[in-house]
């Protein structure tokens, strides 16, 4: 944990905006609790059994098996207290966390201070923070990441044929000599695969089939042209004549996803260095297994490893030679992967500035922070019953003050908050389709000039 990392309260929110809760029957903070957050925990034993079973010709020492049925009681105790709306428990396994944890838990009025009455971003985000303490009470099961084996790593398998594609893309595009008005295009497409890949998010496509993938995951210019009309706050233009002055600069992105998603903030990033707008990206990543899917500094070395192997399975040597490109970028800090804890705290990012101190100092000396996904986009309006027709700037609230670069939120929509949208365009997408804010299916390209 960096040094000046503080403990302090939960900011509180603007009168008269209340946070998201569980105890709203029919949100999808709701649902979460009631029907996705027990599925998750169910996969995770599913998970942890067959690693135990796991044909690897290596026998798990009788300790290690009896911390795996200890994790799989405490997991059933979870689901248990999370379906009867239980207390949330201070954490107990010696992290640099914990004390923070605790006193913020404790810090909560006694009427929302269980799963469904907590603040729903902060009861999610103690829900992976209890994942990671039951297992880092073991010995044996310490480092495993529970998502990856059965979850994260066969999605990148299956994304192989979106992620060919969209390479052969970006080669055909790095070779030839365009002009201005092609170069803008060519970034708003890879801002665009940027957006769609957030689709494939882990933790809300609970019953993904690999035959499915592809079909979610948009590598052809033609899907882009149909899925920008599902684009419902659109600020590509802004954000391109921004960029349009940044030459050699840095550009942030704050990861969402490992798999598809990961590939196309790689492709995004590339596409930003071989068009001089930037000379350094720093991807921003998970210090743990968060939200299912989200990626950690082992997903990002694992990504580009399979990259590899499947490449050359598939003689595709123009990737081949990209990822080694990428791994020489990675040695000369041309591109940096850095997890900090703060993305790993239930703060939204109205306390990046001074709870995550160290990581906004970094952020600073961008030109631009992207910031990936629908969890991040809670954390970046903190996640509250927001009117849809407040402006983006408002809800950033304190994280939108002049040292703060411009922001750029790349999201398809998962959840029950949207802001920055026009005079009855609300009423308008419920009338094409009523679950338009959490089926994945709409996005959001919205962009900040906070030093404007
Ligand atoms: O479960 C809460 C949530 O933020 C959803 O809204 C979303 O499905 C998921 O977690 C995370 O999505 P993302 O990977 O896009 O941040
Ligand atoms: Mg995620």
């Amino acid at each position: 944990m960096t040094d000046d990392f503080r403990v302090e309260p939960l900011h509180p929110y603007p009168s008269g905006i209340l946070p998201l809760r569980g105890t709203v029957k029919g949100s999808f903070a709701y649902l979460t609790f009631k029907e996705r957050l027990p599925i998750i925990i169910t996969k995770v034993v599913d998970s942890l059994s067959r690693t135990l079973h796991r044909t690897t010709g290596e026998q798990h020492a009788p300790e290690a098996v009896k911390e795996a049925k200890g994790c799989i009681e405490q997991l059933s105790k979870l689901t248990y207290e999370i379906q009867r709306d239980r207390k949330l428990l201070p954490l107990n396994d010696g992290d640099q966390d914990v004390a923070l944890w605790n006193k913020l838990i404790q810090d909560l009025p006694a009427e929302s201070n269980t799963w469904f009455s907590a603040p729903w971003l902060f009861a999610e985000c103690y829900l992976y923070r209890k994942l990671r303490e039951i297992f880092n009470n073991t010995t044996a099961w310490k480092d495993l990441d529970i998502f990856a084996k059965d979850q994260k790593e066969p999605v990148l398998l299956g994304s192989w044929k979106s992620a060919s594609t969209l390479a052969d893309h970006l080669t055909n595009m790095q070779s030839q000599s365009l002009d201005e008005n092609a170069r803008r295009v060519t970034l708003w497409e890879f801002l665009q695969f940027s957006l769609w890949g957030n689709q494939t998010d882990l933790s809300l496509l609970t019953n993904v089939k690999h035959a499915d993938i592809h079909e979610i995951q948009r590598t052809s210019t033609s899907h882009l042209h149909k899925a920008e009309q599902h684009i419902i706050v659109n600020d590509g233009v802004k954000v391109l004549d921004y960029l349009q002055h940044v030459r050699n600069g840095r550009v942030d992105i704050v990861l969402d996803n490992a798999g598809f998603e990961l590939f196309a903030d790689l492709c995004l990033a590339d596409w930003l260095i071989h068009d001089g707008i930037a000379d350094t990206v720093v991807f921003h990543v998970k210090a743990f297994p968060w939200f299912v899917s989200d990626t950690t500094p082992q997903d990002f070395e694992f990504t580009l490893k399979t990259l590899v192997t499947l490449a050359e399975a598939d003689s595709n040597a123009a990737l081949v030679d990209r990822v080694g490109r990428w791994r020489a970028w990675l040695q000369e800090k041309k591109w940096v992967v850095i997890g900090d804890p703060f993305w790993t705290l239930p703060y939204s990012f109205w306390q990046l500035p001074t709870v995550g101190s160290s990581i906004y100092r970094e952020i600073c000396q961008a030109n631009l922070t992207i910031f990936k996904g629908d969890l991040n986009y809670r954390k970046l309006v903190y996640d509250a019953e927001w009117p849809t027709t407040t402006s983006f700037r408002e809800a950033l609230g304190p994280l939108a003050q002049r040292s703060t670069p411009p922001i750029l939120a790349l999201r398809t929509c998962k959840s029950d908050v949207a802001v920055g949208l026009s005079s009855g365009q609300e009423k308008e997408l419920d009338q094409k389709d009523p679950a338009w804010m959490v089926n994945g299916k709409w996005g959001m390209i919205q962009f900040e000039d906070t030093r404007a």
